[in-house]
């Protein structure tokens, strides 16, 4: 089969069209013909850094490094403890994240916990971009933030990969949703469903919001997590996704009795058959900013790694 095997870490250069054997399934995975796959910050992240591909891909020795987590794509074979899928289902997920998803192939092998059915009105490309950023929307807000009704919800990023579908999801939840943008991104925000939008080029959005129940902070920029936390009111709740709190972090937030917790988003704990039925009932839709075909994933790395993405980058297999 062809892959897309990463030769040494550094530009997209390293990228490499090869051929690669079908991987082997174990009992509890599924083999899954792959049609589509959704880019995300962290595969430019680890294709360029070797210690975070170290850290976070764990690439098993010796073998190719196969990059990638987020697929849909048409089940081929099953492995003999696989009860919830059969040859011929479309499914999509996020394949094992932290860890090695060898996701940039034409065939995935995926633990059957980590896929769900694709819904007929969700298409293959739809499919795949609502895998890693969506699951991470899901977990931070639901999970950790315990997101409900009539809760005021500042997301970050909110055009972003990730910020689209927090958005969507906690309106879902009844939340009352607030997200950060530029200009160019107003629209995108406020038809995710959002009930306002801040410029955070013209104003501080702690200046505006004081009293939210939750903060979703996806950004690394100096001081950020500290605003965040001053937006948050007591006993509220801050999710990071990028900035690890330190001690002196920690007491600020215990001050205020918030809640904080830098999520690492998993692919264990089934979220993906919520994700699932959330685009099935039309509560979630994908925004795809940009498709490529599968030789030009480093048009797709460059693209997402450039920050300003609205929506997903799917690149076709
Ligand atoms: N910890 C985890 O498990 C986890 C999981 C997923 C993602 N992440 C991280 O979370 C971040 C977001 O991921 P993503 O997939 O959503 O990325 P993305 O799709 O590349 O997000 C791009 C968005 O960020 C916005 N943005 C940039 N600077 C901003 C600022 N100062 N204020 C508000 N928005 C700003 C851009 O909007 P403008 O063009 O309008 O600036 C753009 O729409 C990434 O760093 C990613 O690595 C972490």
């Amino acid at each position: 089969m062809k892959a897309i095997v990463l030769q040494q870490t550094g530009g997209v250069e390293n990228l490499v069209i090869k051929e690669v054997p079908v991987p082997a399934i174990k009992d509890n995975e599924v083999l899954i013909q792959n049609k589509a796959i959704a880019i995300n910050p962290v595969d430019a992240f680890v294709r360029g850094n070797a210690g975070a591909l170290q850290g976070i891909v764990r690439p098993a020795e010796g073998a190719d490094i196969i990059l990638g987590w987020d697929i849909a794509g048409e089940v081929v074979a099953t492995g003999k403890d696989v009860k919830d899928f059969k040859t011929g289902d479309a499914v999509f997920g996020m394949v094992n994240f932290p860890g090695q998803g060898s996701a940039y192939a034409e065939y995935v092998a995926a633990p059957a916990d980590h896929v769900a059915l694709k819904p007929a009105n969700t298409t293959y490309e739809k499919a795949a971009a609502a895998s890693l950023a969506a699951l991470t929307a899901w977990q931070a807000l639901v999970v950790h933030g315990q997101v409900k009704k009539g809760d005021k919800v500042l997301i970050h990023a909110a055009a972003g990969g990730v910020g689209h579908y927090a958005v969507q999801i906690a309106k879902h939840f009844g939340a009352y949703v607030i997200g950060t943008a530029s200009a160019a991104k107003k629209e995108g925000v406020l038809s995710f469903g959002a009930n306002e939008y801040i410029d955070y080029n013209q104003q501080p959005f702690e200046s505006l919001v004081t009293d939210a129940d939750i903060v979703l902070d996806s950004l690394g920029i100096p001081g950020h997590l500290e605003r965040s936390l001053s937006a948050v009111k007591n006993n509220g709740r801050l999710i990071s996704l990028l900035v690890f709190p330190d001690d002196a972090f920690k007491q600020q937030a215990a001050a205020k009795n918030v809640y904080v917790h830098r999520l690492t988003v998993n692919s264990d704990g089934k979220d993906i058959s919520s994700i699932a039925s959330l685009l099935e009932q039309g509560a979630l839709h994908s925004d795809i900013a940009e498709t490529f075909p599968f030789e030009e994933m480093g048009k797709a790395h460059e693209k997402v790694a450039g920050g300003k993405t609205q929506g997903k980058i799917v690149v076709n297999v």
